[in-house]
């Protein structure tokens, strides 16, 4: 049978846009056939390099959701325009891969959700480590019960380039009204969707946020410009069924790469997870009538789990799967973001789905 091929506009081409640009390539019935950029250069660069015509260089990302030539869309902008790339598109019914984190502030989350609700077609929101091969192993750990009843979950998610001796010029990650929030939205909403994913939705949350470096130089005129955005966060959490969290991130951390790393410690057993190794999966169980202890280390094979755009590319063709971040999964994750924020502000914790809290006895 002869599959569609689904013609590709890229929205934002900058680090992210790149990469999802090489992983299209490796997929079958797919093509770039649009792309866009505020970045003129840019666009011109990424354009000559794919060999597009004039005509499907787009500045203006209306004009890229509104070509009929494009069936979906993958945007990568600065988090800023999330919102409003994903309200265009959805208004326009073209399906969306649309990076993380979901939006800036909880209007903008409100808002795309009522949107969606009346207008619900496939949004899957850039949670990417979900499709690391040790968190698909872990999914399927926890559901199974090998671990027995999950007590806690800890995750820490460090890198090292914001700290002073690299003097990171300014950046729209730094500055809230891009941004919405710093190391939280940047890669805290990793540790988010991580806890969701394996556990399931949070009840209550006590978050401490800390900017360490206030000032960062411009990177074009060299004037220093005011960081009003976090530098660091961490949080303290009870999840559904009762699971206790514990996370903290930040990019002040010297020798580390890109250290996301997660555990979580059930009534049989305890597993751990790093995604600098996403093939291995560290399984310490007790079991049997002595109560005996087996480390194991499992080496995974990358090639039988899906990939990330190819499980979109299946949304797309046959509805979502239970590893999809849903544009729902974009909205709850924000809801978490922002509780740790209005707590990390009053110093008093944040309650939420109140309806699960109830069932577990929380409040
Ligand atoms: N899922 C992941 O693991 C992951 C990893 C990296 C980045 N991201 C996310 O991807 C997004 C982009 O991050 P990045 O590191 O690539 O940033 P970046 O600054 O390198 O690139 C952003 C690009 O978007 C362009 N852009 C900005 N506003 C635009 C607009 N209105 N229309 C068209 N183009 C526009 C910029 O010119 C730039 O080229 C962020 O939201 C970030 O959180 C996700």
């Amino acid at each position: 049978m002869n599959r569609k091929t689904w013609r590709a506009g890229i929205i934002g081409l900058g680090g992210i846009g790149d990469y999802h640009m090489n992983h299209l390539s490796k997929i079958e019935n797919v093509k770039v056939a649009a792309i866009c950029d505020v970045d003129a250069k840019a666009v011109e660069k990424a354009g000559d390099r794919l060999q597009l015509p004039a005509g499907k260089r787009y500045t203006d990302f209306h004009a890229i959701i509104a070509d009929p030539e494009v069936d979906v869309l993958i945007s990568g902008v600065s988090n800023q325009f999330h919102a409003e790339i994903l309200k265009a598109a959805i208004a326009c019914g073209k399906p969306i891969f649309s990076e993380k984190p979901f939006t800036r502030t909880m209007e903008e989350a409100e808002e795309l959700a009522a949107l969606y609700a009346s207008n619900p077609m496939p949004c899957m929101i850039g949670f990417s480590y979900r499709y690391r091969p040790c968190f698909q192993y872990v999914k399927q750990l926890v559901a199974d019960g090998t671990l027995g009843r999950i007590r806690h979950i800890a995750a820490h998610y460090l890198q090292e380039e914001n700290a002073p001796m690299f003097n990171k010029p300014y950046t729209w990650r730094f500055r809230q009204a891009a941004a919405g929030s710093g190391i939280l939205a940047d890669i805290g909403s990793h540790m988010v969707d991580a806890a969701r994913f394996f556990v399931g939705e949070f009840v209550q949350v006590s978050g401490l946020m800390s900017t360490f470096i206030d000032r960062r130089p411009d990177v074009r005129t060299g004037e220093l410009q005011e960081v009003d955005v976090d530098d660091f966060t961490s949080f303290q959490s009870v999840l559904e069924g009762g699971v206790m969290g514990s996370f903290y991130t930040h990019k002040n951390a010297i020798g580390t790469g890109n250290q996301f790393n997660v555990t979580l410690f059930g009534d049989l057993g305890t597993v751990r997870i790093a995604v600098e190794r996403p093939n291995e999966v560290h399984l310490t169980l007790r079991a049997g009538a002595s109560h005996q202890l087996t480390e194991t280390c499992l080496h995974l094979d990358e090639k039988t789990f899906k990939p990330m755009l190819q499980d979109f590319v299946d949304y797309l063709e046959q509805g979502g799967s239970a590893t999809v971040p849903t544009l729902m999964d974009g909205y709850r994750n924000q809801q978490v973001l922002q509780a740790i924020i209005d707590s990390a502000k009053d110093g008093m914790s944040r309650t939420l789905h109140t309806d699960l809290n109830q069932k577990e006895g929380l409040v």
